[in-house]
């Protein structure tokens, strides 16, 4: 069987959650590959609302395995309190959420020095989500990492050895005034725990799921624009976001992927700091953030709002190889009068066509304009009631990605969602 991956296209929080809830009960597996607690999955459904971090997003339908892979950078205390909110509501989860024992564990001091490198950073700062993810990835790829797999086993031994590299590290950066004692027991709390869920070796346990002929959805944290090989670094996160990720993030060939649907706003965010070619700083981002209620699921942070960068896009869709597009929050551009789409860059005064290496300073959005459908699509349930203009924005989208948008979202709510 075939594994399918769910990515976001742009600068992430572009609907992820709400698609992965929606596709699940096609899947016996979902299983996150990349990211950390830096990630804010946003479900709604029956007049809840929910807000993912670590835990995938297919937790909420039926009994279906969730699996949270070896390329996944995991908190015990914030993982905890994530877990144990759910149960309280009423989800069961110690049988069917499976973490993989190759994560990476983000120690508390891990945030500290997120803290730190970002001070340090002056006014380049990236503008994190202060949950550790920049240096727990740079101790895996530096094989100074602690993984979930070291809990079994003379764990406090271990984790001191690490905490003292750290505070060596801190003293050296010149960042010493922190106090970690109440974080640091929550965390060891989290630690035990952690203990009670199945610790599994993944890699394996997804393979022969694949054999035994299981299907499987793979869902991405972040967006291609955060990649921290393809997208606009240093702005960016320390993963891999992009499709080639779930293969390493999880122990899966190439050659088992499946469809690859690339997840899209009808306009575009990004939260944080760095290049964003689209960026609106007058009245009509400010009006999109707040339709759209653009401020960060995680840290509660503005949005920056601007038009779909196509330029950007079709750059996305190839590092990826999608098959199918997901257009999500299309409703939140109901009241304009015309709608721009951004086709082209201007860089030092000529046209490129292409995501150039650099687009941090000298880029100029060239941007199509179309008018707008002026109706409210949050109540429509099928295509034959999309109105005209909506229909021809689908239509061109199509024809400028060279890739079909199968489903168009028109609503927070998992009813709110319409397939093509
Ligand atoms: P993710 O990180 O990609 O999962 O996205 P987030 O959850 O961070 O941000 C998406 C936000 O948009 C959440 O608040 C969702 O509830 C909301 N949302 C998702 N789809 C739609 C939609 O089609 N219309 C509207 N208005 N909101 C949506
Ligand atoms: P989801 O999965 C939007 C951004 C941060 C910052 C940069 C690096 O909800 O789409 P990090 O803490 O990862 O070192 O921060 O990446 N960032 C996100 N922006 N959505 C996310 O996740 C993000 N995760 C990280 O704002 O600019
Ligand atoms: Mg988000």
């Amino acid at each position: 069987m075939k594994v399918d991956v769910l990515l976001g296209l742009q600068w992430g929080d572009e609907g992820k959650g709400k698609v992965v809830d929606v596709l699940t009960p096609r899947y016996d597996v979902v299983a996150r590959f990349q990211g950390g607690p830096n990630a804010g999955h946003t479900l709604e459904f029956e007049g809840q609302k929910y807000v993912l971090r670590s835990i995938p997003s297919g937790i909420f339908q039926g009994d279906k395995v969730n699996i949270i892979g070896n390329g996944v950078v995991l908190a015990p205390d914030l993982f905890m309190d994530e877990a144990k909110e759910l149960e309280k509501s009423g989800h069961e989860l110690k049988s069917r959420l499976h973490i993989s024992k190759k994560a990476h564990l983000i120690m508390p001091t891990h945030r500290i020095l997120d803290a730190a490198y970002e001070a340090a950073k002056g006014k380049n700062k990236v503008g994190t989500t202060g949950k550790g993810i920049g240096p727990t990835y740079t101790d895996k790829t530096s094989r100074n990492g602690l993984r979930v797999g070291d809990i079994l086993d003379n764990f406090e031994e271990k984790y001191a050895a690490h905490k003292a590299r750290h505070e060596e590290m801190l003293r050296a950066l010149n960042y010493t005034d922190y106090d970690i004692t109440e974080i640091e027991r929550h965390w060891m709390e989290g630690i035990e725990y952690m203990k009670q869920f199945p610790l599994v070796d993944s890699e394996h346990e997804v393979n022969n799921l694949l054999k035994e002929g299981k299907s499987m959805l793979c869902e991405g944290a972040q967006g291609t624009m955060l990649d921290v090989d393809f997208g606009s670094y240093p702005f960016v996160t320390s993963s891999n976001t992009i499709c080639a990720g779930a293969c390493i993030g999880l122990g899966i060939g190439p050659n088992k992927i499946g469809d690859v649907f690339g997840i899209i706003k009808a306009y575009c965010t990004r939260v944080g700091a760095g290049p964003f070619p689209t960026e609106l700083f007058d009245e009509t981002g400010d009006k999109i953030r707040e339709i759209g209620h653009e401020y960060g699921a995680v840290t509660g942070r503005e949005r920056r709002c601007g038009w779909i960068d196509l330029v950007a896009l079709k750059y996305a869709i190839a590092v990826n190889g999608v098959t199918k597009l997901i257009m999500m929050k299309s409703d939140v551009l109901d009241g304009f009068e015309t709608i721009k789409a951004c086709v082209a860059y201007k860089q030092n005064g000529e046209y490129i066509n292409y995501f150039p290496y650099d687009i941090n300073s000298g880029i100029e959005p060239v941007y199509v304009e179309m008018p707008g459908w002026n109706q409210d699509l949050t109540k429509i349930t099928s295509e034959a009631e999309f109105p005209e203009a909506f229909k021809d924005y689908i239509a061109f989208l199509e024809q400028e990605l060279e890739t079909p948008i199968t489903i168009v979202s028109v609503g927070p709510d998992r009813a709110q969602t319409i397939e093509r």
